[in-house]
């Protein structure tokens, strides 16, 4: 792969737009496979916004399975090149995590912030009792301190003494491990019951299991249950894995079942998780799920006038009587419509045939007319022709008649008469 350098020079040639610098990284870098080399600087020439490309790079090194740092290190640029982390700004959350850089450490996935103001917004301001289940060095309480106000009362867990230390005075840690059911009894008899549970421990499938199982039903009514980093759930390093059976994703799975209790004789109603769950909400990596005590579910019908089951029996197929009758009349309308619409388009239909005969029929005249007036034309010629040829032969016949003339007048003189035997005696000559 791409040396730590090097790849700190990349993203900082994306970040200020360039492209040329990291592809020249890429081609020059003398380690890489050709395959990745190509991918790599495809990612950059095939996009055009330097977070496109950031995000693209970061595709390359997860598709490849590289370092994960990296990855998160591509994502993290691409998401300050865009747009988004103005609109994550205006996240309350957010805004203290991020303005505050001397604030004691804290590592958060970012998109998880909108997830806790979705669900913890209604607690601002109250008096609520919250359990943080792994504390490390209290970075994630304080943020909660800070945004849930001072009536909020905070309580930690943590199985490792130095989180206890570290927050020695400012939040109450209590020692021990959330994998034991014991010690989460402990925890909520000395200082719950809690209104709100966010388990951000070891993250292992048993601690998140055992967590949830043992605390969910003690939590207040109205309260709510988040399991953070679930994604652990496909990680074998935690007890996870694809469809991994033990893993608290698929934990979850029958939970959706048990919400639909009351709808399958084949489904136990009487668990909590069929009785108490009000909804449960899956994100990429966090789990949530709201405490509420369920009414059993029914149907409620608005527009009857009784609550008497046999008036309200009749009723209902009074109501469902009106329904089919609005219905119905709402069809015929409908079909009217439709049926005013289509003689509307038939007559149109034949108005455009006529319209067409008509514009046939006066297109014809109009190619008749033209032809008569040319045969009209053509016989004025031939009438032009005709009586020059007739004076043509007028005058050949006057001619004619005056030529007969002249010979009749040579035939009487006394020369033509004395020449007669001559003319005879040169007919018989050959
Ligand atoms: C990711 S850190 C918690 C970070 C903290 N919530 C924050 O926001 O700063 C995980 C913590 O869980 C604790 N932990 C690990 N396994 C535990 C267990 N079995 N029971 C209780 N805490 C545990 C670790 O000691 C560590 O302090």
């Amino acid at each position: 792969m791409i040396t730590g350098s090097n790849m700190v020079a990349l993203l900082h040639a994306l970040a200020t737009d360039h492209s040329d610098r990291a592809l020249n990284i890429i081609v020059t870098e003398p380690d890489l496979d050709d395959e990745v080399r190509d991918s790599l600087y495809r990612a950059i020439a095939e996009n055009t916004e330097p977070d496109e490309q950031a995000r693209a790079v970061g595709d390359v090194i997860r598709d490849i399975d590289g370092d994960q740092f990296l990855i998160n290190e591509c994502y993290r640029l691409a998401f300050y090149l865009s747009d988004q982390w103005a609109e994550m700004a205006e996240n309350p959350l957010f805004a203290r995590f991020s303005a505050n850089r001397a604030a004691i450490v804290l590592d958060k996935w970012v998109h998880y912030f909108p997830i806790y103001t979705r669900h913890l917004e209604r607690f601002r301001g109250r008096s609520v009792n919250v359990l943080e289940v792994g504390v490390y060095r209290g970075g994630g309480l304080d943020l909660w301190s800070s945004y849930l106000g001072p009536e909020a009362k905070l309580v930690g867990l943590d199985i490792d003494e130095a989180a206890v230390r570290a927050v020695k005075g400012r939040f109450q840690v209590v020692l021990g491990d959330q994998a034991d059911p014991d010690v989460l009894r402990k925890i909520n008899d000395d200082y719950g019951p809690f209104d709100v549970v966010i388990d951000d421990g070891g993250h292992t499938m048993d601690q998140q299991i055992v967590t949830i199982e043992t605390l969910f039903p003690l939590l207040n009514d109205g309260g709510v249950f988040i399991v953070e980093d679930t994604h652990t759930s496909y990680w074998t390093a935690f007890g996870g894995g694809l469809h991994e059976p033990t893993s608290f994703v698929e934990w979850t799975k029958p939970r959706i079942d048990d919400l639909h209790s009351r709808h399958h004789a084949g489904i136990d109603r009487s668990s909590v998780w069929a009785t108490e769950v009000d909804g449960m909400h899956w994100y990429d990596s966090v789990v949530v799920l709201d405490k509420k005590h369920r009414f059993r579910p029914f149907n409620e019908m608005a527009g009857s006038a009784s609550y008497i089951w046999a008036d309200r029996f009749s009723e209902g197929l009074g109501v469902e009587m009106l329904a089919t009758r609005d219905q119905a009349l709402h069809d015929r309308d409908r079909l009217r419509d439709e049926l005013a619409h289509v003689y509307a388009v038939e007559t149109d239909a034949e108005k455009a045939e006529q319209l067409e005969k008509a514009w046939r029929t006066t297109e014809e005249l109009r190619l008749a007319r033209a032809e008569l007036s040319q045969t009209r034309e053509r016989l004025a010629q031939l009438g032009g022709q005709l009586s020059s040829q007739e004076e043509e032969l007028t005058s050949t016949r006057n001619d004619l008649l005056e030529s007969w003339e002249q010979i009749r007048g040579i035939r009487k003189t006394s020369s033509w008469r004395v020449t007669k035997p001559l003319r005879a005696v040169r007919r018989l000559l050959p």
